[in-house]
């Protein structure tokens, strides 16, 4: 009995099995960790309370809500912004991946945790809120953010500044969530759509880098151009309307901008993989469909991996690239690219991060996952205890497990330390999770 409970040991061993249905679950308790403002009586993860209540716009717009960009405190709109599409886009691809789940209602509630923000932060057709907190000023304190007491400027963009990367991929995420909603919810959904189009237009109109704009945002999140996410703000936009003139205009500015996939990456700055097969769904047009397949093939042929076999693009968040380019190769999967081939390379890819490589990088999962991530709130035991530097500097794990958390990950010899200094290769961010989350779903699917 006992030799034959080894051998089933072992087997399991090799054939390691992961629930990517409780893995979605868990991922939207994170999004539920980093919830700003006012929280619902719904809300599981109940060590977290109301906060930064006192949101505001240079004008007294109620800027409450939305979510807390990492392990800071800081609402940065451009990653945001880039969160909500990309949560949506699984959920409109990949939705028995959710229903298998039981998590439809939960993933709704956190793209309009979101976007009910955004609807507030764009205050006019061509005014669009884009943080609110200072980075230095937030960076510079370590506690919860129900006790934070510093200023929490806000930061906007309007016509004689403008922000067309910003705007369009806000207008992105809108459109993108008023898909989701379309059922569901049809006047929220025409809401979103509506405010989607004034800030295309506004996107396009008003030309211009919104780091440029918004210069505390230059030194977290600088954009390398707008020139994509016009590109991709037109696509989601036709999605949403079928508007044939959105498509037009999305073809059109990828041959202008002479739109080309340089650096591996998708994720908040760079899009173009995305373009590239979303217009090759569209389409069916070999143009792109052709750039898709190089992109995959590329990624599972020479770029470079870790011993484990992990794709290796950054020092900074590893996971959160390999997640992402899994995603949009389960997407060319989809669309009927190198199917069979694609889908094992992106669910090897996840399953690196699940416990394949001897551990899970998702806080709250598996075999010793991280617990002591570099993360505010949680490090934080509940009040009154004090928390502060002391707290960060200490060797103790987390007081909260952040559950559904993933990690920036390994370097690229697979070497990892789960200390919370460490926030190139131990921090979490709403960006990281929402490719994973939706490749999650993909793979829930198969
Ligand atoms: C996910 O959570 C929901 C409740 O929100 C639950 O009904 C469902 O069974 C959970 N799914 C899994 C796979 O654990």
């Amino acid at each position: 009995m006992k030799f034959l409970l080894v051998i089933l040991g072992g087997l399991a061993l090799c054939q390691a099995s992961y629930d990517y249905g409780d893995l979605i679950n868990k991922s939207l308790l994170f999004y539920e960790a980093q919830r700003s403002g006012k929280l619902p009586s719904d809300q599981k993860v109940t060590w977290r309370k109301d906060s930064a209540l006192n949101d505001k716009g240079e004008n007294g717009e109620d800027l409450t809500g939305g979510y807390y960009d990492a392990g800071d405190f800081v609402k940065f709109g451009f990653p945001m912004a880039y969160t909500i599409t990309v949560l949506s886009w699984g959920l409109l691809d990949y939705p028995n991946g959710y229903s298998k789940a039981g998590a439809v209602d939960e993933a709704h509630k956190a793209i309009k945790w979101g976007t009910d923000y955004f609807l507030k932060a764009h205050v006019s057709q061509n005014t669009l809120y884009g943080q609110v907190g200072n980075g230095g000023a937030d960076h510079s304190y370590w506690g919860r953010p129900e006790d934070m007491t510093m200023q929490r400027p806000a930061y906007k963009i309007d016509a004689s500044n403008p922000g067309s990367d910003l705007a369009a991929e806000t207008a992105a995420a809108l459109a993108a969530a008023s898909l989701v909603f379309k059922t569901a919810d049809p006047s929220y959904s025409s809401t979103l759509l509506t405010h989607a189009k004034q800030l295309y237009n506004f996107a396009d109109t008003s030309r211009g880098k919104y780091s440029d704009s918004i210069g505390d945002a230059n030194n977290f999140y600088s954009s390398g151009n707008y020139e994509d996410e016009l590109v991709w703000g037109a696509i989601w936009l036709y999605k949403a309307t079928g508007d044939q003139s959105y498509l037009t205009k999305a073809e059109q500015y990828y041959d202008q901008f002479e739109l080309v996939e340089w650096d591996g990456k998708f994720d908040w700055d760079s899009k173009i993989s995305g373009v590239e097969v979303l217009l090759g769904k569209i389409t069916k047009n070999s143009k792109y469909t052709d750039k898709v397949k190089g992109y995959c093939d590329w990624m599972i042929n020479s770029q470079q991996k870790t011993p484990k076999g992990l794709i290796y693009i950054d020092t900074w968040g590893t996971l959160r690239h390999a997640a992402n380019v899994a995603f949009i190769c389960l997407e060319a999967a989809s669309a009927g690219i190198s199917t069979s081939q694609y889908r094992s390379f992106a669910q090897n890819q996840i399953n690196y991060m699940l416990g394949d490589a001897g551990r899970s990088y998702v806080v709250g999962y598996g075999n010793n996952p991280p617990s002591h991530e570099q993360h505010r709130s949680s490090s934080c035991p509940d009040a009154p205890a004090t928390c502060d530097w002391n707290t960060y500097n200490g060797g103790q794990a987390n007081a909260h497990v952040l559950y559904g958390a993933l990690v920036g990950g390994p370097d690229s010899s697979d070497n990892y330390q789960d200390i919370r200094q460490d926030y190139v290769h131990n921090e979490v961010a709403c960006d990281y999770n929402a490719g994973f989350q939706s490749a999650l779903a993909a793979l829930n699917e198969l």
